[in-house]
């Protein structure tokens, strides 16, 4: 069963730190730095993210597919796993941490929508990352330009995968829940360890239980992931990716 952070005697300090991506002398010499990044984090199980052909994914593999699909922090609940290809700092106050891996790049979060909940199956996904220049309209209602989003067609929610996934616009009341990585730089393999933000995992399993257990052939739609968890590419992973 998932925890709360806040009780985090089981927590490992090395680990956290990683969690964060901050530098464990930055952390030593700012305790705040630690208790701020902590608000709104879950931990979840240690899980490796490794290829299609079961080796640890890697950090040139993600910036080969800019955006990829996986599940986590349960086998049915999907993630997008992004390379923006340019460092992403976190904004200051912010608990999200930033980017992961060698460039600082490297984003993570819930694919399910924080509106309805729409999300990305094997036949067709109306929520995507979008690299190229696309147009949308903000929250004041005006029509704006942007690229390196993630828009969901089914309402046009747009989120911001540079900022911790925060709304641009459309009707989602909430940033999707950010999925906490941890980067080895040694071996260059990657970790999801829990989430940051509002979960929407029992709405989810809920309203789409009927659907979930038929896509993924399993009567336990809730089971936690572990261990490990294979990385698709969100091209592939998709027949149908709905742009608008
Ligand atoms: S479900 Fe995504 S905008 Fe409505």
């Amino acid at each position: 069963m998932e925890k709360m952070i806040d009780d985090r005697k089981s927590l490992d300090r090395r680990t956290f730190v990683k969690v964060c991506m901050t530098s464990l002398s930055v952390i030593a010499a700012n305790p705040l730095t630690l208790a701020a990044s902590t608000e709104g984090v879950r931990s979840h199980n240690r899980v490796l993210l490794r290829k299609p052909d079961g080796e640890p994914v890697t950090s040139s593999w993600l910036s080969e597919h800019r955006s990829a699909i996986f599940h986590y922090p349960y086998v049915t609940t999907p993630c997008f796993i992004i390379d923006l290809g340019r460092p992403v700092t976190a904004p200051e106050g912010s608990a999200w941490p930033g980017g992961a891996g060698p460039g600082s790049s490297i984003v993570s979060y819930s694919a399910i929508c924080a509106h309805r909940h729409s999300y990305p199956t094997r036949s067709a996904s109306f929520i995507n990352f979008r690299p190229e220049q696309i147009t949308y309209v903000n929250r004041d209602d005006a029509q704006v330009r942007g690229r390196e989003l993630i828009y969901c067609c089914s309402e046009r929610s747009v989120y911001d995968p540079a900022a911790g996934a925060r709304v641009l616009g459309g009707p989602a009341p909430t940033a999707l829940t950010s999925i906490m990585l941890e980067h080895d730089p040694e071996t260059d393999r990657y970790h999801a360890l829990g989430t940051l933000g509002k979960e929407q995992y029992d709405v989810f399993f809920e309203k789409f239980a009927f659907r979930i257990a038929l896509d993924h052939d399993r009567e336990n739609i809730r089971e936690p992931a572990r261990d490990a968890a294979t990385v698709v590419p969100a091209l592939e992973y998709s027949t149908n990716q709905v742009r608008c």
